[in-house]
């Protein structure tokens, strides 16, 4: 038993959307958010730089006292996931990936896209996976162009967001796909949007959120470091950025408890 907190880090707010999936999983356990904010977006940065801010955010976590790091974000995952394994050996550390696996196991048409930043589409991580799982199934790759400053700058229910999401989404409901992976957490603030682009499509949204939180669970179990069941869980948020940002984050994570996957 151990009531330390699980670090949850992300470039911003995007990692709120795996922090959502562990509140609900693990009502008991503390999360400790680390939304870089000063770097992002990391998504059209090279790996060297993304892997010294994921250095740097996992070493913060660590001074703080976490029993686990959730790495909520794909984009430092793809680039820094094996470096933070090989210098923190002995801290239990979750990478994310597309949901390229479920998707590819599922598909029907053998067609399927993953939509992601720039930096997670052209990782040897994604064309690793992609060549494992999807041998026979066609993959589109698409970017989110501006989602993830649409997500940063609070404007999910704008105009412009509509825009940008029928921009980039709105051609694959012609294309014959039926799975769409959204392969940033930054996009499942973006959701809303997304289903509405491909409604009657026959298109399913596929996140990671879900998954990473079962994975978090059995990984506490197997390393017996789960909270005790009648700890009061604390909440904490901290940046890079300013207090104004750390504030939004806040707000955003109280936000995306009130919605539905
Ligand atoms: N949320 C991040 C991801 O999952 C990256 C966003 C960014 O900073 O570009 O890929």
């Amino acid at each position: 038993m151990n009531n330390a907190p699980i670090g949850v880090y992300d470039s911003g707010f995007g990692g709120l959307s795996v922090w959502r999936e562990l509140r609900r999983l693990l009502p008991h356990e503390s999360l400790l958010y680390l939304g870089d904010g000063k770097n992002c977006p990391y998504g059209g940065r090279s790996r060297t730089e993304i892997e010294g801010f994921a250095i740097e955010a996992v070493e913060r976590l660590v001074e703080e006292g976490v029993k686990m790091v959730v790495v909520g974000c794909n984009t430092a995952t793809t680039a820094a996931v094996e470096t933070l394994r090989k210098r923190w050996p002995d801290m239990p550390i979750v990478g994310l990936e597309p949901a390229v696996k479920p998707a590819c196991l599922t598909t029907a048409s053998r067609k399927i896209a993953v939509l992601a930043t720039a930096h997670s589409l052209s990782s040897d991580m994604f064309l690793d996976t992609a060549a494992r799982y999807a041998e026979d199934v066609e993959v589109v790759k698409v970017v989110g162009e501006g989602f993830v400053e649409l997500v940063e700058g609070d404007m999910e229910c704008t105009a412009e967001a509509e825009r940008l999401v029928r921009k980039a989404v709105g051609p694959l409901v012609s294309m014959g796909v039926d799975k769409l992976v959204l392969g940033c957490t930054h996009y499942p603030f973006l959701r809303p949007t997304i289903e509405r682009v491909v409604a009657g499509s026959g298109i399913e949204v596929i996140d990671s959120g879900a998954a990473v939180a079962r994975r978090v669970e059995w990984l506490l179990e197997r390393y017996d470091i789960a909270a005790e069941c009648d700890s009061q869980p604390v909440m904490r948020f901290i940046t890079f950025a300013d207090e104004g940002y750390r504030h939004r984050l806040e707000a955003k994570a109280e936000r995306i408890m009130n919605i539905d996957r």
